[in-house]
């Protein structure tokens, strides 16, 4: 099975104080843009045990084999892929088994292929899109057929992110990030993506917002006129768009802030960070503006910068299939 995993941007982000437990509650629009992951899922035939590289493997290891191009991510349970194949394994492990079901007693391994585009550590959410994609197309592989709320309930144990990836392609996203409703994409259907070769830990940023005493509970409690916002071209949408994340990432991160300046005075616009960062957008209503915007990003600073889509159609085989 083949599965493409598109990355987010988050528009707008608004973070509360933490609560509690230390987590801070949100409110976000996120949309899909068209960056993707590649993965394909295959299960093993026959309880064929496969050839496991690396040390460290565990037992629960042996069951998902994880390869990837990209020989910096881990291909063990720290794996968000591997987390939600695993996740899946040990919700149908804890189910009561019927006679001649030859699953989990015979456990299946699955072999999962993982061409890595989407950067990490850039605030794409690329490890929650790929985790989304693996629950989703397990349930057609393995024709589980859960209903949805059993997978939205798998993964939101998985990520904050991991939600928004079940339904896509734009959504407002809140509470812990299990609250996820649709919303019409942004009139402007292009996005210029400066990624700027380091990532950023999502963890040392919230660190960093709380040191600073960052965040307004209101922000988030507030809701604008989606529909609205939904309506406006890029200059003005661009203008109310809010990631109160990025005074800690800035503050983490100083290259960053004056990137980002610079950036925006060039083009004379505004540009935003996504998520916890490094990535930085901005919207266009035109290709052409948005390939105009990369030469001119490209040409000034060593960043990679690409224009893509906003709200790409899902391609792959999951699409192919949908009922
Ligand atoms: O959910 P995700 O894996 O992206 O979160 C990574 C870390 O960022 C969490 O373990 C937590 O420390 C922090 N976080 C948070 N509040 C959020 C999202 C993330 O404190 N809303």
């Amino acid at each position: 099975m083949l599965l493409r995993a598109a990355a987010k941007i988050n528009l707008h982000l608004r973070v509360a104080p933490p609560d509690e437990s230390g987590y801070h509650p949100l409110m976000s629009w996120m949309c899909t843009v068209g960056l993707f992951d590649t993965l394909t899922i295959e299960r093993a035939e026959g309880g064929e045990q496969l050839e496991l590289a690396g040390a460290n493997r565990g037992a629960d290891d042996a069951l998902v084999h994880l390869e990837c191009d990209d020989p910096s991510l881990p291909r063990d349970k720290t794996n968000l892929a591997v987390r939600a194949a695993m996740a899946v394994i040990e919700a149908l492990r804890s189910e009561q088994q019927s006679p001649g079901q030859s699953w989990p007693h015979n456990p299946t391994l699955l072999r999962i292929r993982l061409e890595k585009r989407i950067p990490v550590g850039g605030g794409l959410g690329g490890g929650s899109a790929d985790a989304a994609r693996v629950l989703l197309g397990l349930n057609r592989l393995l024709d589980l057929n859960w209903p949805m709320d059993r997978i939205r309930a798998i993964a939101a144990t998985l990520g904050s992110d991991v939600p928004f990836f079940l339904e896509g392609p734009s959504s407002v996203v809140s509470g812990r990030g299990q609250v996820v409703r649709p919303l019409p994409p942004p009139r402007p259907r292009w996005v210029v993506l400066v990624l700027p070769g380091y990532g950023i830990p999502t963890r040392d940023v919230y660190r960093m917002f709380d040191e600073m005493r960052l965040g307004d509970r209101r922000a988030v409690d507030a809701q604008p006129d989606w529909n609205q916002w939904a309506e406006l071209s890029a200059g003005p949408l661009m203008q109310r768009l809010i990631n109160d994340l990025e005074p800690a990432a800035f503050a983490l991160c100083p290259q960053l802030a004056t990137l980002r300046q610079q950036i925006e005075q060039a083009l004379g616009r505004p540009v935003r960070m996504s998520g916890s960062g490094s990535s930085l957008f901005t919207l266009f209503d035109k290709f052409d503006e948005a390939q105009d915007a990369v030469a001119r990003i490209t040409n000034s600073w060593p960043v990679r910068a690409l224009a893509t889509t906003v709200a790409p159609e899902p391609d792959d085989d999951l699409a192919d299939r949908s009922d």
